[in-house]
């Protein structure tokens, strides 16, 4: 199978998905754009028969975020072969990658490939280390290697066979938390407007001071790992709770793995 053109189409808050897809991508050794679900306004998108789509996202409770699941609904393929990606953040990736590859059967792709990848856990701070620095050289080498062996995969046949990968359903449920946010020191704060660029959801405002609607936050903390003092962190016990615990229970080195 021929690819006439590769899109790496990823929801990446704070940016680790879309690293390890572009490592994927150089892996297949074709050129490619970008559909970038990130930003609230992203836009619908139809997708060729001949093309091949690299679909991204981080997990979030061993599902996908509701928010990604949302904004791929916006795109349309065409019988298009897809390559399905997890990122995790070294605990467990649960029944995202199987999400994943059902919402991309149900816009219409063909799933060919899956791959889970490990990054830094969005909770990662220097005292509560998780996964730090992950995707690591180690990992963007092995996301080439996947993307090498998805380019000999598709040479290899015409008719693209059904994928199957880890997971169950019903997946598991989403837990419901209360409505939290990082917050911000104002004695810090610059006001630069960075938190507000970088929001998936747009709940930052920043004028005077900076304004966070807690109903809308998705906790990805893209606001406090892109804040260029520092002025943006969590308070919330919650949130602090859950990064001690994932530091203490999940600091083991996981490694990706490949589903072909
Ligand atoms: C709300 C939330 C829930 C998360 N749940 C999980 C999880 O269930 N398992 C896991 O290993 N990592 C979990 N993570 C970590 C992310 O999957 C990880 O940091 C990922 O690399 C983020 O991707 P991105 O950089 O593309 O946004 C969670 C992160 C957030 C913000």
């Amino acid at each position: 199978m021929n690819i006439g053109r590769l899109k790496l189409v990823y929801f990446s808050p704070t940016g680790t998905s879309k690293k390890t897809v572009e490592a994927v991508a150089k892996g297949i050794g074709v050129k490619y754009s970008h559909i970038d679900l990130t930003m609230p306004e992203a836009r619908k998108h139809r997708f060729e028969v001949d093309e091949l789509a690299i679909i991204a996202a981080p997990v979030y409770g061993g599902r996908i975020p509701p928010t990604a699941a949302e904004r791929l609904r916006r795109l349309e393929g065409d019988a298009t072969p897809a390559v399905v990606v997890a990122v995790y953040g070294n605990r467990a990736y649960e029944d995202a990658l199987l999400e994943l590859r059902d919402v991309a059967v149900e816009r219409g792709f063909k799933p060919v490939a899956g791959a889970v990848f490990i990054g830094e856990h969005s909770y990662d701070t220097p005292e509560t280390p998780i996964a730090t620095g992950r995707p690591d050289e180690a990992d963007l080498e092995k996301a080439e290697e996947f993307g090498s062996k998805v380019k000999a995969k598709l040479d290899g046949f015409t008719r693209i066979p059904e994928l199957a990968v880890p997971g169950n359903r019903p997946y598991k449920e989403r837990r419901v938390v209360e409505p939290r946010s990082p917050e911000t020191d104002p004695g810090t704060c610059i006001l630069c407007g960075m938190c507000a660029r970088v929001c998936p959801t747009g709940v930052v405002t920043v004028s005077d001071a900076v304004e966070t609607e807690k109903v809308g936050c998705i906790s990805c903390t893209a606001c406090v790992k892109n804040c260029p003092t520092g002025a943006r962190h969590w308070e919330d016990e919650g949130v602090k709770r859950v990064a001690a615990w994932l530091n203490a229970n999940y600091s083991a080195r996981r490694e990706p793995e490949f589903f072909l």
